[in-house]
């Protein structure tokens, strides 16, 4: 079968977009959210979609059993922005959820995030990776998924992931821009990937309150036991292997969930080169990322 040809990055009001996160602009904008729709927020392959499927299981694992089994879970959380030709919008389906509240995902960057969010002050769930196991993730999904432009060989993907030259733009600017919005917008939840991986209770912990849930031992156990990475990627509702789009064969969507991949790839020189660029970026002191737990 022939492979549509891969799309073409262009600079979308300053960040680095492509055609179907971008088609489908002024209702994206315009979409209506209510004030207890919960935004679930990221970086493209900081985790998105186990916080959502852990939300998913939180408010609907009980209530709705049925969904869990029938109802890819991109369909249960729709993709805000993605606009594909002869596939509902993301948007048309958040608008059909009939879900309360309704989970919804997006990866734009803050500045692009519809004003309706914040003046509903919806709940917001924002998911952060360090920086060199998102850039390694971003480049295997980059090679599966015909949907993106086509990676290329590691080092240039490498120099670009630090150039911003992304879809959805630059990590850096995309986790601190988040991270800034959250001192003036208490709505907002800030995770990182590290920590969850770390102590999974721990950070339930945190979001559920957050969420305004206080879901029993036993509910947190399930939470727990049905998103581990090895159950997720068993899953057929969670791996994403109903999308065409994607090639699992090339590199499976639930690859390896970890911390520390970036070992695998980096060179002593790009580490050093990393290192000393990220510096320049990362001033904030009080945004610290680990890239090993
Ligand atoms: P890797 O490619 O490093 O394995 P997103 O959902 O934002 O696209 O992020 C995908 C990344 O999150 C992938 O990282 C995937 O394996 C990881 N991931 C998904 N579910 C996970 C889970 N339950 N535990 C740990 N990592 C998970």
């Amino acid at each position: 079968m022939d492979l549509p040809p891969r799309p073409v990055p262009f600079d979308f009001h300053g960040v680095s977009m492509i055609k179907c996160f971008t088609d489908n602009w002024d209702n994206i904008q315009n979409f209506k959210a209510r004030t207890d729709d919960i935004l679930i927020a990221a970086y493209p392959k900081a985790g998105t979609t186990w916080v959502s499927y852990i939300l998913d299981l939180l408010y609907f694992g009980q209530t709705c059993p049925e969904r869990q089994v029938s109802v890819p879970l991109h369909e249960r959380v729709p993709f805000l922005e993605i606009s594909r030709p002869s596939l509902s919008t993301g948007k048309d389906l958040a608008d059909l959820l009939p879900t309360t509240p309704r989970l919804i995902k997006t990866h734009l960057p803050v500045q692009f995030i519809p004003k309706s969010f914040w003046e509903q002050n919806s709940r917001i769930v924002y998911m952060a990776r360090n920086a060199k196991d998102n850039a390694v993730s971003y480049f295997h999904f980059g090679h599966m998924n015909n949907v993106l432009p086509d990676p290329g060989e590691w080092t240039t993907f490498l120099t670009n992931f630090m150039d911003g030259k992304m879809v959805f733009g630059s990590w850096y600017d995309h986790v601190n821009s988040w991270w800034e919005k959250k001192q003036t917008y208490s709505n907002l939840h800030y995770m990182f990937y590290e920590d969850l991986i770390e102590d999974f209770g721990r950070e339930m912990e945190k979001l559920c309150p957050f969420l305004g849930l206080s879901p029993s031992v036993e509910e947190k156990e399930r939470v727990s036991a049905l998103s581990a990475f090895d159950r997720m990627k068993q899953n057929k509702m969670t791996n994403f292997s109903t999308v065409q789009s994607m090639n699992q064969k090339v590199s499976a969507f639930m690859r390896k969930g970890i911390v520390g991949d970036w070992k695998n790839h980096f060179t002593v020189a790009q580490n050093e080169r990393f290192d000393e660029d990220y510096k320049q970026k990362m001033k904030n002191p009080l945004l610290k990322f680990r890239c090993e737990v």
